[in-house]
Parts: C-alpha cells; structure tokens; sequence
C-alpha cells in the first residue's frame, strides 16, 4: 500500500513553439486506411481515462466524484473534466471505441490499443511516486505486447505495433514539481533538469521504436504558470511566468529530439500539437473560439475557482465548491483541465491542424499511413 500526502487533482501539466497558435483543421488527403489502426496512450492527469481510481492509495481521487463527468458520461469515470478527453476524442476519429484505462478491471481489446496515463505522473520515476509514471507505464505496455504475441503471434503483433499511434502527454508534472520545490532555481539547474527530463524521455522513445513504435504523436507542455492554481498563487491576477519557461524549455528540447529520432531512426514519424500557444490563445481570447470565459474555472472555490472541484479536500474533509451551469462557456474545467468542448477542440487540432500548430504531421496523416 503506497499512502499518499497529497492531492492528485491539482497537478497539473504543461509548454512551447515559437508560433502564437492561430491555427486550423483542414482536411488531409490522406485515404482511410482498410485494417484498423491501434492507439497506445501515454501520459498525465490530462489523458489519464481512470486509471488512478485503481491506485492503492490510501485517498480517492478527486476525479470519482460529481461533478466529473456530469456532461457526457453523466457520472465519475475518473477523468478530470466534465466530459471525453482529447485521447477520447482522437478514439472516435480513428473509429475506435473510447479509450480505457489499463488499470480497469475485465478483458481488454488490446488490438484497440490501451492507455497508460495516471494523474501526477511524470517522466521521471520520483515525480509523484505512487502514480503511474513514464516507466511503470512503459512495462505495462511491454505487458501488453506479450498478450498480443500469445494472442497473434510475433509477425502479426509486429505489424500491429507499426501501424499503431502512440500518443503523449507528458513532463508537466516533472516540472510543476521543481518549480514547487525550487523556487528560486538558478538557470543552470534548470537547464540541468530539463536535460534529464528530455534524456529519460528520449529513452523511453527509443525503447518503443525498438519494440515497433513508428509512429509517436505529442502534445508539448502546456502554459504550465496560467491555469487556475497557478493564477490564483500570484496574487495579482497573472500568470506565474517562472513556472511556464521551464515548459518552453522543455518544448524546444522535445521538437529538437524528435527531429533528430526521425533523422536516425528509419521509418520513425511523428506529430507535434502545440497545446503551449493554442491553450494560450483561448485563456486569452475565449470568445474567439466560443467561450465566455477562458481564465476561471467552472467548477472549484476560492480565487479563479482554483480548487477543491468535487469538493474532498486533502485528508478527505468535505468542502463546499461553486459549479457553473454551462461548462461549455468556460476554457477550464477545474483548477488544471480544460472542459469537455475545450478538449473537442483540442483534439480536433491534433487530429488535423495545420502545421503552425501541429507539425511536422497531424495525426491524421500518421494514422493513414501504412506500413
Ligand atoms: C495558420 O494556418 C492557417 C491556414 O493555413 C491560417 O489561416 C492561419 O492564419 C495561420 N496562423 C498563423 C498564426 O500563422
Ligand atoms: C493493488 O494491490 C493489489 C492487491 O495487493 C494488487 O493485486 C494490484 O496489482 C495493485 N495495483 C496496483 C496498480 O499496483
Ligand atoms: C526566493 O528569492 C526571493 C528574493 O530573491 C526571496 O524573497 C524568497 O524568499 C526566495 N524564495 C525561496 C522559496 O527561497
Ligand atoms: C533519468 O532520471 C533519473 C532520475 O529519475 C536520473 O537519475 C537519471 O540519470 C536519468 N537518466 C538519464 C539517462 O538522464
């Protein structure tokens, strides 16, 4: 039993391109590719579908509560939002069924794919130890690589992996975490941390290109210093500048590595969605893409509604939180995750945005190509 002191629903996730996403969906034209397409998700509390409700924590996570979920599922799945996550999302697009936590007891479609994402969890095995991270993540899909050679046999699983999209959201966690504790970091530890970031993450890349991973897509950290919890902290209403250079760090490190993977790598692709500059740009024109509000939270209490969505405090104490009535005007959901219609959005730039946003392919484009 790992016991845990702290609350996973305010850690957050977050990054960055040089461009201010102004960007659109097109259409790709790309033909729908005859067998189906796997997608394998790794990640944070922002693509986690449930599966820390299968933690052995001594808490619940926030996530089981109402009102997560209220709007599409209509009860507590264990996702921080109202409703579907862009993993859900980018699911349906592929013709896939919603995407399910690993963790979730019953049998399991792994020709579908499987996601691995916990709340908390980041690349480094020490963020948030009791969560799931990058490599507890990555032994459970090696797991399930061994069930598919029981199940097809090694030929016809290897195909399966090369076909399959594997999709991140990762390293927020990784550095909200320093930045919690090391506030007044000198640059070069910072650089220093980002470095190891980006080689255990590069490693766990290669490891999946090893076992057939070809086509990997990201979306980078997000504008880590401007959600709720952060904006509540700075006390004058702006975003907490320091906490988000790190993730642009991070984002120019991840795009150089990629880069270079597809240089060394034979067949390797992948797609960069830049969730930095786009969440930007809705926090601060919400109207532009429909919201009345992109700044405060729907659901929580205090400045920004930055807290104590579902209301279990830390320890379990039951606390009073203000919900919105229609989480379709806001940007954000609770203090850290955006709401459903936000995600839909999200998802639909990662699907098929154009190259300022997502580059140098959407996932559209790596889905329909065929090994
Ligand atoms: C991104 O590309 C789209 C379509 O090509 C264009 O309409 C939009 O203005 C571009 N945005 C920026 C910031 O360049
Ligand atoms: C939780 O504990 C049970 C019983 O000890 C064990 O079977 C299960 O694998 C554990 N789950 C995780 C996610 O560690
Ligand atoms: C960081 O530095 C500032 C001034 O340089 C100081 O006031 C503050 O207490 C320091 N914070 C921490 C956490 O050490
Ligand atoms: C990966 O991260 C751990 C800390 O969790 C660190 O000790 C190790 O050196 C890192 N690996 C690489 C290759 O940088």
């Amino acid at each position: 039993m790992k016991s845990l002191s702290f609350h996973f629903c305010v850690l957050i996730i977050f990054g960055s391109l040089l461009i201010p996403a102004i960007c659109h969906g097109h259409d790709s034209h790309s033909q729908k590719p005859h067998k189906h397409v796997p997608l394998f998700v790794f990640g944070d509390s922002l693509f986690d579908p449930g599966n820390n409700l299968y933690l052995n924590t001594s808490h619940k996570e926030a996530s089981a509560y109402w009102p997560y979920g209220e709007t599409f599922f209509k009860r507590p799945t264990g996702r921080l939002s109202d409703g579907r996550l862009v993993p859900d999302f980018i699911a349906e697009f592929m013709e896939l069924p919603l995407t399910t936590a690993y963790l979730q007891p019953g049998t399991h479609r792994f020709t579908h794919g499987s996601n691995f994402a916990s709340g908390g969890a980041g690349v480094l095995a020490d963020t948030h130890p009791g969560t799931i991270s990058l490599p507890l993540q990555l032994s459970y899909f090696k797991n399930v690589v061994k069930q598919l050679k029981q199940k097809l046999g090694e030929v016809k699983t290897k195909k399966l992996l090369m076909r399959a999209v594997y999709l991140f959201s990762i390293g927020g966690n990784d550095y909200f975490g320093f930045y919690m504790k090391n506030q007044n970091a000198s640059q070069s530890s910072q650089t220093q941390f980002v470095g190891m970031v980006i080689r255990n993450l590069t490693n766990a890349l290669e490891e999946i290109y090893q076992i057939g991973g070809r086509k990997i897509a990201f979306q980078n950290v997000g504008p880590l210093g401007c959600v709720p919890t952060n904006r509540a902290k700075t006390g004058n209403g702006a975003c907490a500048e320091e906490a988000s250079a790190m993730a642009k760090m991070h984002n120019a490190a991840l795009a150089n590595v990629l880069k270079n993977l597809q240089t060394r790598l034979p067949r390797f692709k992948y797609s960069i969605f830049d969730y930095y500059n786009t969440l930007s740009d809705k926090i601060n024109h919400p109207s532009k893409y429909g919201f009345k509000e992109g700044k405060s939270a729907c659901c929580g209490s205090g400045a920004y509604r930055a807290n104590n969505c579902g209301g279990q405090g830390v320890g379990g104490t039951t606390t009073k939180f203000e919900l919105c009535s229609i989480p379709g005007d806001y940007v954000w959901f609770d203090g850290g995750h955006t709401t459903e219609r936000a995600n839909r959005q999200l998802a639909e730039l990662l699907w098929n945005g154009t190259p300022n946003c997502t580059a140098p392919h959407n996932i559209k484009q790596l889905f329909g190509h065929m090994e």
